[in-house]
């Protein structure tokens, strides 16, 4: 099964559920920085940090492989008026988005180290960069989720080390690890 009906599959599920998410309690919490502009929502799921940085007045690409979820997060749109323009995109192929874009690009639970390069190309001088994804803390070593798929300690943070990093943690127990960080 690939991926696209992997998270078709989760999704149709999820949607009849009404198990719907919310956005990022880290991402909320950094609200004061921000700002508006233009914000790039990558692996977006059902949309619910790309609804929420449209309601701080931010024009929103969301992009994911299940077009289940995208169909879902722009009717959500339509409906809602707000700035969302969400489309299909398979990450480990394409990301189609001029350099210097961004004034935020936001990823959680979503890992694909080739694509942080990338990310950082995207975003404008001084915009701002959000990821929380999980990581391999030592209290849970080796249970769960495949250790492929997440980071390694403090691996964000090697990763961003000459952007300003405004904000930084490591969740042992529930083995996440959040940056939000800003380009020099
Ligand atoms: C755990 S969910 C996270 C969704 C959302 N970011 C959130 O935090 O609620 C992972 C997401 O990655 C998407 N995804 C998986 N592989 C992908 C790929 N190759 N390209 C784009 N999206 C992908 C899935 O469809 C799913 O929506």
């Amino acid at each position: 099964m690939n991926d696209q009906t992997r998270w078709n599959m989760k999704y149709n599920e999820r949607l009849q559920d009404l198990k719907l998410p919310h956005p990022n309690p880290r991402l909320q919490n950094a609200a004061t920085y921000l700002t508006g502009g233009k914000a790039l929502d990558l692996a977006c799921g059902l949309g619910a940090n790309s609804m929420f940085l449209a309601g701080l007045n931010y024009q929103v690409e969301a992009v994911d492989i299940s077009d289940i979820a995208v169909h879902y997060l722009r009717e959500l749109a339509v409906k809602k008026n707000l700035n969302i323009h969400a489309r299909v995109c398979d990450l480990t192929r394409e990301i189609i988005c001029e350099k210097n874009t961004f004034d935020l690009v936001v990823i959680t639970y979503y890992l694909d180290r080739l694509l942080l390069s990338t990310v950082k190309d995207l975003i404008k001088a001084k915009g701002y960069f959000f990821m929380e994804t999980y990581y391999q803390s030592l209290s849970t070593d080796g249970q769960g989720m495949s250790n492929q798929y997440k980071l390694q300690p403090k691996e964000l943070l090697r990763e961003f080390a000459d952007w300003t990093v405004i904000y930084f943690e490591e969740h042992e127990a529930e083995e996440r690890q959040t940056i939000f960080c800003q380009k020099r």
